[in-house]
């Protein structure tokens, strides 16, 4: 099992190394391999996404992923930013697939914005398409009045696509994932102003007569977005587009109390896996010690059964962070009064004592 590690910025570097440690104590036999990707790739090889990295990435069965992106990089030309990499690698494995599923851990329930009776015992799955929509239309640019380049430009455009392949392939795995939940899915669009998103909505509805056991309703996006904060529970699974689903699934996520918490899988037709945390690089306290590395060893628990059949090993992760979270530990993001405040390395090794507790 080859799993290409990319830590990449900020606070990725911090909760990749407690994920590693965690998939250490397994004994299962991994070949991981580590490269630079990101604004770190940018500063020793001029590029964020490096052939080698790439390559890595390509050979592996899996990959690991923390995150990337500083605003000290916001000058830089758009080819050469932090976020290419990971849309480069989305886009080059054809990781279309993103699953960000938002559970509420009973310990923090309290630690959401929400009232506790709307939140308990939330489990819904948004399904993002990851390599097409207005991330990837063409044409885009900048144009000035006279020859179409910036600097000086009048005027900025990207294009809102998608293909039907691309929109029955998403709705397939949505259908499917459906059928090992609560058989309900939810398609996310702006139909009543985007054609492309009318598109989106007729092709999903034309997929879901292949799925007569699964219930399928179609939302606005405005309207999901409003709902997902009234009365999250009521939702199952939520398809949608690329852009929807960035927007959506952080909110889906802060619901669950901290989007520290929540793992997501970006997956490809031939199960090939990029396995990351749904947060960012988090610039504001890297290098501090404090933030939360259990999203990227959920993530971890989830690369392991997606792309490398080991659901048992994946389960004693999940058993081990409740474990931790039971016993009151907790970074900052999570912390409320009456529990231990830990910081990342600490939460790594209490997740790893746990493991080796439950080895017995
Ligand atoms: C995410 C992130 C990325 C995205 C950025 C870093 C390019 O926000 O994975 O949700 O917009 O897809
Ligand atoms: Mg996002």
């Amino acid at each position: 099992m080859k799993i290409a590690v990319l830590p990449g910025d900020g606070i990725g570097t911090e909760i990749v190394a407690e994920a590693v440690k965690v998939l250490q104590v397994l004994d299962l036999q991994f070949e991981l391999e580590s490269a630079l990707v990101g604004g770190a790739a940018y500063e020793a090889h001029g590029h964020p996404l490096p052939d080698a990295t790439l390559q890595l990435a390509k050979d592996a069965d899996a990959i690991l992923f923390g995150a990337v992106g500083d605003w000290k990089y916001d000058k830089l030309e758009r080819h050469l930013r932090p976020e290419q990499a990971i849309l480069g690698l989305r886009k080059h494995l054809g990781l279309f697939a993103n699953f960000r599923p938002a559970i509420c851990y009973e310990q923090l329930v309290g630690a959401s914005s929400l009232r506790p009776e709307l939140i308990a015992g939330l489990d819904i799955l948004i399904i993002r398409e990851l390599t097409g929509d207005i991330y990837f239309g063409q044409p885009r640019g900048r144009r000035t009045a006279a020859d179409g380049h910036f600097p000086g430009a009048e005027e900025a455009f990207d294009t809102m696509r998608y293909s039907r392949p691309e929109i029955e392939r998403i709705a397939h795995v949505a259908f499917q994932a459906a059928r090992k939940r609560d058989k309900r899915v939810t398609s996310v669009d702006k139909a009543n102003v985007l054609e492309t998103f009318q598109f989106w909505k007729d092709v999903v509805s034309e997929v879901g007569l292949q799925y007569p056991d699964v219930a399928l309703d179609h939302m606005y996006v405005d309207n999901a977005a409003m709902q997902l904060v009234k009365a999250p529970k009521k939702f199952d699974v939520l398809v949608t587009g690329n852009m929807f689903g960035d927007i959506l699934s952080d909110e889906a996520a802060m619901l669950t109390g901290s989007i520290g918490m929540l793992p997501s899988a970006s997956m490809n037709s031939s199960n090939q896996g990029l396995y990351e945390p749904s947060h960012g690089s988090a610039p504001d306290i890297a290098g501090q010690g404090i933030a939360n590395p259990l999203a990227t060893i959920l993530s971890a628990a989830m690369m392991l059964r997606f792309s490398l059949n080991q659901p048992e090993a994946a389960q004693r992760i999940e058993a081990a962070v409740k474990d931790v979270l039971a016993a009151g530990l907790r970074t900052g993001d999570i912390y409320s009064e009456g529990t231990t405040r830990v910081g990342t390395r600490a939460m790594g090794d209490a997740v790893v004592a746990a493991l080796n507790k439950s080895k017995g």
